[in-house]
């Protein structure tokens, strides 16, 4: 795990930026990447635009796949996960839509749409950079802990402090937060050939220091990416302000 400790929230998003470019140019044309929702990587997203306008990247037929999708929300709701990719990803990375997969939350048969999503991904190819955040109690995607490490593509219920972490995109009201989504497992994830993790902030620090000092468990899933042989965490110093071992995990070129 190569673990970049940088100081503000800006520069993760310019170094997890700078090693996005150099997976997405090593898979070019057709790269394929996995990408997240929430406020973690959006300003990512931004620096990976403005870098391919500059003719750093081209990004014209990468493919796309979200981590996850509410289950609840109406078709078109402006926080259901197709709307947030389709504004903060495919817009603003200027992708083919026909090209930018999320998991189909408002499928009437989920365990089907979860079957379909795996085989989308097969499809492709595989993920070739799977960008992440980390929720506060140690998920990615919406693998909350005590899922399994193995786990692929399915229907999960979200926990109640991470529906509170979300209520803010809900006007503050966590009834409006749905309970359900569809989610990669946690073996999806693994299968990704790079993983790509950005986290800012203190409240991220507990999580971070379980992913990474604690042992692999299911009570923090993100430790399952100690096992993982590609792996970069791009994190402020507060996010790694509980790291124990700081000098021996931090990572530089
Ligand atoms: C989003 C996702 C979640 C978030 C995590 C952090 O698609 O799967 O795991 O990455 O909840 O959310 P933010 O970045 O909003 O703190």
């Amino acid at each position: 795990m190569q673990v970049f400790i940088v100081p503000t929230p800006e520069a993760v998003a310019e170094k997890a930026a700078d090693k996005f470019i150099e997976t997405a140019k090593e898979h070019a044309p057709f790269f394929v990447m996995g990408v997240a929702t929430g406020s973690s990587p959006v300003a990512l997203y931004q620096a990976i635009a403005r870098r391919a306008k500059a003719g750093e990247v081209d990004l014209r037929h990468a493919s796309a796949f979200a981590l996850d999708e509410y289950v609840g929300l109406p078709e078109g709701h402006p926080e259901s996960y197709h709307a947030v990719i389709d504004r903060t990803v495919t817009k603003v990375l200027d992708l083919d839509p026909q090209l930018v997969h999320v998991p189909n939350g408002f499928a009437t048969d989920l365990k089907q749409a979860a079957r379909d999503y795996e085989a989308a991904i097969s499809a492709a190819g595989g993920i070739d950079c799977q960008i992440v955040g980390i929720g506060a109690n140690g998920h990615i995607g919406f693998n909350e802990p005590f899922s399994s490490l193995a786990s692929r593509t399915r229907d999960k219920t979200l926990m109640p402090g991470t529906r509170a972490d979300n209520a803010r995109f809900f006007d503050n009201d966590i009834e409006q937060v749905p309970s359900e989504c569809l989610t990669q497992g946690l073996g999806t994830i693994m299968d990704a050939k790079q993983v790509l993790m950005v986290a800012q902030g203190e409240n991220k620090a507990e999580a971070i220091k379980n992913m990474i000092e604690g042992p692999v468990c299911s009570r923090c899933p993100a430790s399952i990416l100690q096992y993982h042989p590609n792996v970069v965490v791009v994190i402020d110093e507060a996010a790694a302000s509980k790291i124990e071992n700081i000098e021996l995990i931090r990572y530089t070129e």
